[in-house]
């Protein structure tokens, strides 16, 4: 199993390198990933390439075996390029650019930076395709976390995307509804960027989002081409934000060998990470397979101010999280917290005086385990049941018109998500064009954008025997943005067995909300209501106010072999969400693997014929878990009892007899 660090030698004496490496062999390390923001080390002055140091750093790492990945440094521009080729630096609202000095601070349209950071890239791979060391590739970093540009290159980029896309302006006028507000174009150069999302025509706002994205995606194939071709031997991946929602993250992860991803999940005070549970799941379900971690938090951080520091076995905990959920790699960001820069405070494996303490010693506590588990976990992963269908563009599309003021997407879906996840129910998350056939359950909350076949697939999902759950502001809009012209919730209307006349949202009031036909409790129904006529729907709770009776909040039908559900409002109480995914996963026939105490995690990976099961204890109190199968705890090699015992940030990994 690869284990790491994030390592920037040129931050360091090279005197300091060999204690660096032989620090990090002793602590099971055994890759880094380096040169990521290092291109003026590596490029000084235009064309004038210097791996000299690179190579001694990578030498001396080697000799301890200790591997590299390698970051294309594209992040950050050195000063010449900004000063040499102003257009390379992204163009503000006002028509000024930004200032040099930041990173992630370019223009993308630029040719100028399109072509130094092919350049760049084209000298690295050619410098290290053959070295035994370079186990792979970071294509630049974070992508999609930097300014937008306006200048008049990415107006027209956006302009051509456009006229690919639709082909004719009559076409794109159709498309955007133009007919309103004198919107109407006569030529492709008057479309300007409409990127403000609460004012501009959200569906030219939807195709400005799709484009930047696709922009980024280009960007990053412009990188991939060229080490594809010189480095055929070594992989090629990306460090991924979690639920970062900027880019259509399944288009970038596309021509990947893998995704990897940087989790930092210490913020606020210590309680349930369910947003690193949900990341990791959206991070898996992106080529569908397992991933790494390209940057783990190791200690407390910010660039100003900083986040509270993990505590005496944290850091262990929050790495083990991810390795349940599907991370099959363990790199830590930082090696050693830099003296230097605006990250000085973004703590590392080690501080600033570079000794081996406490976080150290975590560390390397965690990764001997994980080079002892490495033989049991290899090939195996979480093979959920349910799923929660995950959609950019949804997402896009909310941002432009919510609908209700407390919309927020990655709070819809976490509802549904957190409530399997304290039940023990892991579930994977899923494009919304994937076959959702391979699932007994699927989950499509806030599924604004809809297009017809979606809908159509969902609905025949459902005829066959699926169980289907869908909610407020699902299938209003269709591919362009534009509403569709049917009465909610349009094609699913016959799967659902629901009519929806009507809809509102509840600013500053709530309705009562009753459980009915054995569904029972009583809640608080509030931010938004579809006034829900249940046309063959079962009833599964109501709404309490007078003219309300006639509508449902929460409906049951069957369809076909399969049940369609319906939510029509936000509830207030957890415990709603709790008895509806247990109702849910009752109709499908899905069994948790255990019934996990508050505060604990539990997953299952498998393989190989193997199931592992992880427990990960996100309390600091003793938890007692009981085991409802007979296993060897691997970390310990002790035989299991009746139910395991977890410690303050405990974990165990229990492989369960055959
Ligand atoms: C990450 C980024 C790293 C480092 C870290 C702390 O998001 O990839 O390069 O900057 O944040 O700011």
């Amino acid at each position: 199993m690869y284990v790491g660090a994030d390592y920037y030698p040129e931050h360091w004496p090279e005197e300091r390198w060999e204690t660096d490496a032989r620090l990090m062999k002793e602590a099971g390390l055994n890759i880094v990933r380096v040169a990521e923001f290092a291109w003026v080390n590596m490029e000084p002055e235009e064309g004038a390439y210097r791996f000299d140091w690179l190579d001694r750093a990578i030498e001396t790492l080697g000799a301890h075996g200790i591997g590299v990945i390698l970051g294309t440094p594209t992040a950050a521009m050195p000063a010449w390029v900004a000063d040499k080729y102003p257009e390379t630096l992204a163009q503000k609202k006002d028509g000024t650019r930004v200032t040099w000095g930041m990173r992630k601070n370019n223009c993308f349209t630029s040719g100028a930076y399109r072509m130094l950071s092919e350049r760049i890239t084209r000298a690295m791979a050619v410098h290290y395709a053959g070295n035994p060391h370079v186990a792979g590739w970071q294509t630049d970093n974070e992508i999609g976390g930097h300014e937008v540009c306006y200048c008049a290159s990415c107006r027209r980029g956006y302009q051509d995307w456009l006229r690919r896309r639709y082909g004719t302006l009559q076409e794109l006028n159709r498309a955007w509804g133009t007919h309103f507000w004198s919107e109407a174009f006569g030529t492709w150069g008057e479309i300007t960027i409409p990127d403000d999302a609460a004012a501009h025509n959200p569906s030219a706002y939807l195709d400005w989002r799709r484009f930047f994205s696709d922009l980024n995606v280009e960007f990053q194939a412009d990188q991939l081409r060229i080490l594809r071709k010189t480095c055929p031997g070594q992989f090629v991946t990306h460090n991924f934000m979690g639920l970062f929602r900027e880019i259509n993250y399944y288009d970038l992860a596309e021509d990947l060998d893998f995704v990897s991803w940087d989790n930092y999940p210490v913020h606020g005070k210590p309680g349930v990470p369910y947003g690193a549970s949900m990341a990791a799941d959206v991070m898996r379900g992106l080529k569908k397979k397992n991933f790494w971690i390209m940057e783990q938090t190791s200690g407390t951080h910010g660039w100003g101010t900083f986040t509270r520091n993990p505590r005496p076995g944290e850091i262990r905990k929050i790495a083990y999280q991810q390795v349940a959920r599907g991370a099959d790699a363990m790199i830590w960001f930082r090696w050693r917290a830099c003296t230097a820069g605006r990250e000085q405070y973004w703590h590392g494996v080690l501080g600033h005086d570079g000794k081996p303490l406490r976080r150290y010693r975590e560390i390397k506590q965690t990764a001997g385990e994980y080079h002892a588990l490495a033989e049991k976990i290899e090939g195996t992963t979480l093979k959920p049941q349910a799923a929660i269908v995950y959609d950019y563009e949804s997402h896009w599309a909310l941002a432009a018109q919510p609908a209700y003021r407390e919309n927020r997407y990655h709070e819809v879906l976490a509802r549904y998500y957190d409530a399997f996840y304290r039940a023990g129910i892991s579930v994977d998350m899923i494009r919304p064009d994937d076959d959702p056939g391979g699932y007994r359950l699927v989950l499509a909350p806030d599924l604004y954008v809809m297009p017809d076949e979606t809908a159509a697939r969902l609905a025949e999902y459902v005829r066959g025997g699926g169980i289907l759950l869908t909610d407020c502001r699902s299938g209003v809009k269709d591919e362009s943005g534009l509403c569709h012209e049917r009465t909610l919730p349009g094609l699913l209307g016959e799967a659902l067995g629901i009519s929806i006349e009507e809809y509102e949202s509840m600013p500053d009031f709530e309705y009562r909300m009753a459980g009915a036909n054995g569904f029972d409790g009583e809640w608080t129904a509030r931010h938004y209501a579809d006034w829900v006529t249940p046309v063959k729907a079962e009833v599964l709770a109501r709404y309490g106010e007078w003219h309300m009776e006639a509508f449902a909040a929460l409906t049951r039908n069957r369809y076909g072999d399969g049940y369609g559900y319906y939510m029509g409002t936000v509830c207030g109480e957890e415990a709603f969400y709790d008895a509806l995914a247990a109702e849910l996963a009752e109709k499908a026939g899905i069994r948790p693997i255990l019934a996990p105490p508050a505060g604990v995690e539990a997953t299952m990976r498998e393989g190989n014929g193997r199931k592992i099961v992880f427990l990960v204890n996100h309390t600091e109190e003793e938890k007692e878990v009981g085991l409802p199968f007979a296993g060897t705890e691997l970390i310990s090699g002790k035989k299991t009892g009746m139910s395991a015992r977890l410690g303050r940030y405990g974990v165990a990994v229990i492989e369960i007899d055959r």
